[in-house]
C-alpha cells in the first residue's frame, strides 16, 4: 500500500537504538550532537518575537507564490550586505532550506533522475532526495591544507543526472568551498548541462574572517538556499529562501517553472514572513554569541583532544568539529561505550567520513558545562573500547 520512497526508514542505526532505549529508561544522557541553539541557550526574548509576529498585515494572506516582497526585499539586502546583488524577483521564501531542496527537486528532476552530492556531509540530504525520489550519486571531499576539496576524479555525471550539490561551508567539516572548486563545480556544470545547489545556512558562523556567499553567480544555473533556522537561530519560524543565481535568461525560466512548485504550497505564513525583515537586521548579535561559543568550545575540545591523542581537524565555518581519534578505534564500539556512560555524539560514519580513520562529530553549540560532562563520558568511553 505504501510508497518505497520510505525504504530509508528501514535499518534504523544500533546507536540510535541505544540512545532511545537510555533515554526511554530516564537516564541522563548528555547530548554532544546539539543542533537546537534554543536547547544550547540562544533564544529570542519571547515578547520581541511576539511583536515581530504580530505586525500589522498578519491577518491577511498576500497569495504571492515567491513570498511577500517586504521579505524578498530584506533577503536582497541581506546578499547586498554580503558584497551579492540578487534582484528581489529572483527570491523565493520557503518554510526551510530543506524545503528549498525539495522544490529545486520537483524543478529539475523526475523521479529516478539523479543529484550529485558530496561525501562527507550531512544525512539530511538523503532523506531529501529520497521523498522526492531523486537518486544520490556522491563525489568525494578529501582534506587540502587547511580546508577540503573536491576530489575531481569521483565527480562525474551519468545520462540522468541533472545537478550537483555543494554546501557552503560543509556540515560536519565546516570547509567553505573556494574559488577553486567554483571553477570545477562551473566547468563541470557547464560540461554536463547541470544546475549548481549551493546551501548556505552556516555561512554567518565563519571561525576567522567573513565566509564569501555563491549568490552573486552570473556564469552558471545555480541556486543558493539558505534560512532563518541557521541565519537568525529561529528554526520554529519556518522561513528560508532559495535565490535563482546564474545567467539572466536561464533564471527568468527558472523562476517561471519554480512559481508553479511555490503556488502549490505558499508554504510561509504571513506573521513569519512580515518577521523576517526584523529577524534578520536584528540576528548579528545573537550570530556573534554563536561564534564565540563555537570558538571556545573549539578550544576545550583542542585541549582535551591533545591530552587523549586524538586531533580536531582544522574547520573554517559552521557548528560542528571533527574529531580524529586515536589509530584502532571503532567508531561504533566507543559511540556505544559512551552511550552507557550517557553521552550521545555522532560517529563519522553518519557523514559518510572516509574509512580507515574513526572520527567522532562534536556540535561546538554544546555549553562549556555539558561540553566538559560529555567530554569525560567519552573519554572513559575511549579507555574502554
Ligand atoms: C547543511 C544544512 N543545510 C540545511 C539544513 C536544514 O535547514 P532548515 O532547518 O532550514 O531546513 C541543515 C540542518 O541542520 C544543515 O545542516
Amino acid at each position: 500500500m505504501f510508497s518505497g520512497r520510505l525504504a530509508f526508514t528501514e535499518g534504523v542505526n544500533a546507536l540510535s537504538l541505544a540512545r532511545d532505549r537510555r533515554l526511554r529508561a530516564g537516564l541522563p544522557l548528555t547530548d554532544l550532537a546539539l543542533s537546537d541553539p534554543a536547547a544550547a541557550g540562544f533564544t529570542w526574548p519571547p515578547s520581541e518575537l511576539a511583536a515581530a509576529l504580530t505586525r500589522p498585515g498578519v491577518e491577511r494572506q498576500e497569495p504571492d507564490p515567491r513570498g511577500l516582497p517586504s521579505a524578498r526585499g530584506a533577503v536582497a539586502a541581506y546578499y547586498a550586505a554580503r558584497g551579492a546583488s540578487v534582484a528581489e524577483d529572483r527570491i523565493f521564501l520557503t518554510a526551510s532550506t530543506s524545503e528549498g531542496y525539495a522544490w529545486i527537486f520537483k524543478l529539475l528532476c523526475a523521479p529516478g533522475d539523479e543529484v550529485l552530492v558530496p561525501e562527507p556531509s550531512y544525512p539530511l540530504l538523503e532523506v531529501l532526495a529520497a521523498l522526492e525520489c531523486v537518486k544520490l550519486r556522491t563525489y568525494r571531499l578529501v582534506p587540502e591544507g587547511d580546508g577540503w576539496r573536491i576530489d575531481r576524479a569521483t565527480l562525474n555525471a551519468g545520462p540522468r543526472t541533472r545537478a550537483v550539490v555543494c554546501v557552503n561551508p560543509s556540515n560536519p567539516l565546516g570547509a567553505l568551498v573556494g574559488e577553486a572548486d567554483r571553477g570545477v563545480l562551473r566547468d563541470f556544470a557547464r560540461r554536463h548541462g547541470l544546475a549548481v545547489l549551493c546551501d548556505e545556512v552556516f555561512l554567518d558562523y565563519p571561525s576567522a574572517g567573513p565566509a564569501a556567499t555563491w549568490a552573486g553567480e552570473q556564469e552558471v544555473p545555480l541556486f543558493v538556499l539558505s534560512g532563518l533556522s541557521k541565519v537568525a537561530l529561529a528554526p520554529q519560524l519556518k522561513a528560508g529562501w532559495i535565490v535563482a543565481a546564474g545567467p539572466a535568461a536561464w533564471a527568468l525560466e527558472a523562476c517561471a517553472r519554480l512559481e508553479h512548485v511555490a503556488d502549490a504550497f505558499l508554504s510561509v505564513s504571513t506573521p513569519a514572513q512580515l518577521a523576517l525583515p526584523w529577524l534578520l537586521e536584528a540576528a548579528g548579535p545573537l550570530r556573534l554569541r554563536v561564534i564565540e561559543r563555537c570558538a571556545e568550545s573549539e578550544r576545550a575540545l583542542s585541549r582535551w583532544a591533545a591530552d587523549g591523542g586524538c586531533r580536531v581537524l582544522p574547520r573554517q565555518a559552521g557548528w560542528t568539529a571533527v574529531v580524529a581519534l586515536p589509530p584502532g578505534v571503532d567508531e561504533e564500539r566507543l559511540l556505544a561505550a559512551a552511550i552507557e556512560e550517557g553521552v550521545w555524539a555522532h560517529p563519522g560514519f553518519f557523514y559518510g567520513m572516509p574509512e580507515g580513520g574513526a572520527h567522532v562529530v562534536i556540535s561546538l553549540l554544546t555549553p562549556p558545562d555539558r561540553l566538559e560532562r560529555g567530554l569525560k563520558g567519552l573519554e572513559k568511553a575511549l579507555r574502554r573500547t
